[in-house]
């Protein structure tokens, strides 16, 4: 990619960025604005822009997550605005990741993606943006509900792999999740069928009270989500498994593919 496209990208992320506290991407990319890296020239360039759009993207997620917790848990909040500011902050991410898939050099992701493996003394997995802990929480925001009647294997998963997960945030995921918000038990009833999937978790009961273009913006915010997991389902697809690479964040009793479109809901039952 030209130096001076490149520029624009860096000058793009800037703006968008309000920082994030807990990045997907392991401690080299610690610091927020200049983040250590593994590599020196093109493939250190390569992957600190990596690390940078991870880091922006989070920062999107958190912005639209801080969204529609107002919406769902502030009684006079203003839904339209809630839900127009959770539809920008999920364009801009989605506009984020199509700049990966656009414009990221497969040859240099190979050349740094060899730094973020699976620790080869551990039976465990590796770090893999699977584990944002927003992703989930805006998805439970949004449609909740839907997504556990019908791809509940996304719940269990997500129960199963927590540990994985930044824990403050999915904590506070499961908190919601919990009919006792005291605690947050990784085996709730809901989950065994033994109690009614916890619709309070999700902005569903207070979208009860609106319709009209206040439902068709929340439909805008689903089809976006929607639209980034089909984005990144295609950049994990071009950038990782097309080319064999390891897959670091899927266990090996899982199918990918199958991870990769779990948090699709099917068109007629959103
Ligand atoms: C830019 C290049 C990216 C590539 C090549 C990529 C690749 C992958 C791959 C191969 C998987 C399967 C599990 C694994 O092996 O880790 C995966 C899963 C996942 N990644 Fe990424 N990823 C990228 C960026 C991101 C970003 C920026 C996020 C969001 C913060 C993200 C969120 C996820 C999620 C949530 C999953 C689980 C499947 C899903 O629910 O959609 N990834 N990714």
């Amino acid at each position: 990619m030209k130096e001076s496209s490149r520029l624009t990208a860096r000058q793009c992320l800037a703006q968008t960025s309000n920082g994030s506290q807990e990045s997907t991407r392991p401690t080299s990319c610690s610091s927020k604005n200049d983040p250590r890296v593994y590599c020196l020239g093109a493939a250190g360039v390569e992957e600190r822009d990596f690390c940078l759009g991870h880091q922006i993207i989070e920062s999107e997620l958190q912005s639209a997550m801080d969204a529609l917790l107002n919406l769902r848990d502030v009684a006079d909040a203003d839904a339209g605005q809630c839900l127009a500011l959770c539809l920008a902050r999920l364009e801009s991410a989605n506009y984020v990741l199509t700049r990966f898939y656009e414009h990221m050099s497969p040859d240099l992701f190979g050349q740094f993606r060899v730094f973020y493996g699976k620790n080869p003394y551990k039976n465990t997995l590796g770090p893999s943006g699977r584990f944002s802990a927003r992703i989930v929480a805006v998805s439970v925001l949004l449609i909740g509900e839907q997504l556990f009647h019908q791809k509940p294997q996304f719940y269990r998963d997500l129960y199963r792999l927590s540990e994985y997960y930044p824990q403050r945030c999915i904590r506070e995921v499961f908190r919601w999740l919990s009919s006792d918000k005291g605690s947050a038990p990784l085996k709730p009833g809901w989950l065994e069928g033994k109690a009614d999937f916890p619709r309070i978790a999700t902005i569903s009961p207070v979208m009860e009270h609106h319709g009209g273009e206040i439902g068709m913006l929340r439909t805008s915010c689903i089809c976006a989500r929607d639209r980034f997991t089909r984005m990144h389902r295609s950049t994990a697809l071009k950038y990782t498994v097309e080319p064999g690479r390891p897959i670091v964040g899927v266990e090996v009793s899982e199918n990918v593919e199958a991870v990769l479109s779990q948090r699709l809901l099917t068109e007629e039952r959103r």
